[in-house]
């Protein structure tokens, strides 16, 4: 293998680092950290990807998440093919988008009809903004090590949950950003229920991971999981179950179906788009 330095990948990302912040357009992608330039990728076929340089790879990755056919599957790759010789974008209605909308229907336990966006964060901030004027409430509850997307609301640090609202865990989103925004820790009944009995009236969502993925794929207890529903229930706050990973992947109706678990909304992205950029939000129709 050429030294590092004189790779293709190396040369690559120089000309990326003038013109990206990084050299990439996602900071998981960033190599600042890891030292070195990242191997620049040119095919990806099934589980085998291959950098400019001629490198092959088994990829744990799978693009983080969608594809769960691995890469350029054919049919995959025919689906696409056939749709883009038609037109990519109409910006206006087409049947495929009802077809597939009602796939999600078919098999989402919670939504029985969804709105389909670009990608995961646009998804979870929807939702926010639906459940905030379902309920006409400001506040929401994430809990720490949860991920849902970069919007801003969600880019919170912990703080200490109870006596204060989140603080921004980013530079650039303003101070009311993530106002009303309570960081709370997972599986704490305790830290819940002092939340609510304080701040339930104004709390719009909950929004949750069932098994939060982020921080290791952390199955949550059922009785957690139920003290929540009955907590959100009682106070007229939505729950949000983020299946932006799980939806579809873990089972066909995500954690929701595999577990029976009741939620208000819900939220998906990835594995929806089998690796092009769609997700999408729903609920029951009563909430729109
Ligand atoms: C649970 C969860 N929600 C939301 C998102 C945001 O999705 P996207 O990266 O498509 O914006 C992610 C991304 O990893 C996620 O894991």
């Amino acid at each position: 293998m050429k030294p590092a330095t004189t790779t293709r990948s190396a040369e690559l990302y120089r000309r990326a680092c003038k013109v990206m912040p990084g050299g990439v357009s996602s900071p998981v992608r960033a190599y600042r950290s890891v030292g070195g330039a990242p191997p620049f990728l040119a095919d990806a076929q099934g589980c085998r990807v291959t950098d400019e340089d001629g490198n092959q790879y088994l990829d744990f990755i799978n693009s983080w998440g969608p594809l769960i056919l691995g890469h350029s599957h054919p049919a995959v790759v025919a689906a696409i093919q056939a749709a883009a010789a038609k037109g990519t974008s109409y910006g206006a209605p087409c049947r495929a988008e009802t077809e597939l909308a009602e796939k999600v229907v078919a098999l989402s336990p919670v939504a029985d009809r969804v709105r389909f966006v670009n990608s995961g964060t646009e998804a979870t901030m929807s939702a926010l903004r639906l459940a905030r004027a379902a309920t006409g409430r400001d506040g929401f509850v994430k809990f720490d090590g949860c991920y849902h997307g970069h919007g801003d609301a969600f880019l919170v640090k912990a703080g200490s949950g109870l006596a204060t609202f989140g603080e921004s865990s980013s530079l650039g989103v303003r101070a009311d950003g993530s106002r009303g925004t309570g960081g709370l820790p997972l599986d704490d009944e305790a830290a819940l229920e002092a939340w609510f009995a304080e701040r339930g009236a104004e709390t719009a969502a909950v929004f949750v991971e069932g098994i939060p993925a982020n921080c290791g794929f952390l199955p949550q207890r059922r009785a957690w999981m139920d003290k929540l529903r009955a907590v959100t229930r009682e106070h007229g706050t939505l729950l949000v179950v983020d299946e932006v990973i799980t939806g579809f992947r873990l089972g066909p109706g995500g954690y929701c179906g595999r577990e029976d678990y009741d939620a208000d909304l819900v939220t998906y992205g990835k594995v929806i788009g089998g690796g092009l950029p769609v997700g999408a939000y729903g609920g029951r129709s009563e909430w729109g």
